[in-house]
């Protein structure tokens, strides 16, 4: 067989975005792979397109892959994200067609905690605040130190609340243990966690200084945290976000900010991404912003996409993936004939 014939016979991916690491050169010696090359996401024509022959597809949370785009990609056999969330794909859709959609839990999980405890740091202690003020010049308008200057809450010794007690959630309690805070946890299904008080949800809304968020997106989930549920936390409580955006009522968010209903917020992730000129939440005081980087250090994204081409190419080989958001896709063996 000649290289060409060889190569053919490989199957075809589309990945639409450069990873960090090596991991894309092993797929791309065991497919016929094809990369997007641009630093943003391919628009949804280009996905249509380029998805259109191929029978794997490895893809991030920015791409929605939907009924129609499964339609008009026949020869599909398996989606891997590179994303833990996969509220970005419609996995009924994907199951009804027998196609396993692959995720990346586990490696991102501390370093994800990472940033929603500097977020919660940052905004107790009004550190984004203090680099613009010193950066536009107004220490220079004040006294060298201030017994007022930019007060904050302290974290140590306070109250949080995790919403959602998963592997994240797990991993900012034990966090919160090295600072001496309470901890209180809620979860639907009642899960007994280490270190954790078990609360009700509203219980939990109005006993802590920090509230920080650790559900999937779901329909059951969107809007979680509206304008009664701000009305419920403390005065000068803290919000953090690392889940998704959609999690959260933002313009209610805004509002509460400015009405001075909570005592602040740190976002990392939001409805729509990037956050659009026109959100609400611009502008808003006491507001912490990051651009989506929970799982953004060298070392886990490239773990993150070493996992996504193992499940790429699992399935591509008919084989399970080792992380599968949708075991469902799988109808498991033929029943043996009986006689
Ligand atoms: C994920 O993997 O779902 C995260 O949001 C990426 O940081």
């Amino acid at each position: 067989m000649t290289c060409d014939s060889a190569r053919a016979q490989r199957p075809r991916v589309f990945v639409t975005r450069d990873l960090p690491g090596s991991a894309l050169d092993r797929l791309g010696e065991a497919t016929r792979m094809d990369l997007w090359p641009g630093e943003t996401a391919p628009d949804r024509e280009a996905l249509l397109e380029r998805v259109r022959d191929a029978e794997g597809l490895l893809c991030l949370l920015t791409d929605a892959v939907d009924e129609d785009l499964l339609r008009g990609a026949p020869s599909l056999r398996v989606v891997s994200s590179y994303s833990v969330g996969v509220d970005h794909i419609d996995l009924a859709a994907a199951s009804a067609r027998g196609i396993p959609v692959g995720h990346t839990p586990g490696v991102l999980v501390e370093t994800t905690a990472d940033l929603a405890f500097g977020l919660l740091l940052s905004a107790a202690r009004r550190l984004a605040e203090g680099d613009r003020f010193v950066r536009d010049g107004g220490w220079g308008r004040e006294p060298s130190w201030s017994p007022h200057l930019l007060l904050g809450t302290d974290v140590h010794g306070a109250t949080l609340g995790l919403l959602g007690l998963g592997a994240i959630g797990q991993a900012m309690a034990r966090r919160a243990a090295g600072f001496g805070m309470r901890v209180l946890g809620w979860t639907r299904s009642g899960r007994a966690v280490p270190g954790v008080e078990p609360a009700a949800f509203e219980t939990l809304l109005r006993e802590s200084d920090f509230v920080s968020l650790h559900v999937a997106l779901t329909e059951d989930t969107r809007g979680l945290i509206g304008a009664r549920e701000l009305a419920w936390m403390r005065p000068g409580a803290i919000l953090v976000n690392t889940a998704r955006g959609g999690v959260v009522d933002e313009p209610a968010l805004a509002a509460a900010l400015r009405g001075g209903t909570i005592g602040g917020a740190a976002l990392d992730v939001f409805s729509e991404e990037p956050l659009p000129d026109a959100s609400p939440l611009h502008g808003a005081p006491r507001l912490t912003l990051a651009p989506h980087l929970g799982s953004a250090s060298q070392a886990t994204r490239a773990r993150m996409a070493e996992l996504a081409v193992d499940n790429l190419l699992a399935g591509l080989a008919g084989n399970p993936l080792p992380h599968c958001a949708n075991p469902e896709s799988d109808p498991g063996p033929e029943p043996e004939p009986e006689g």
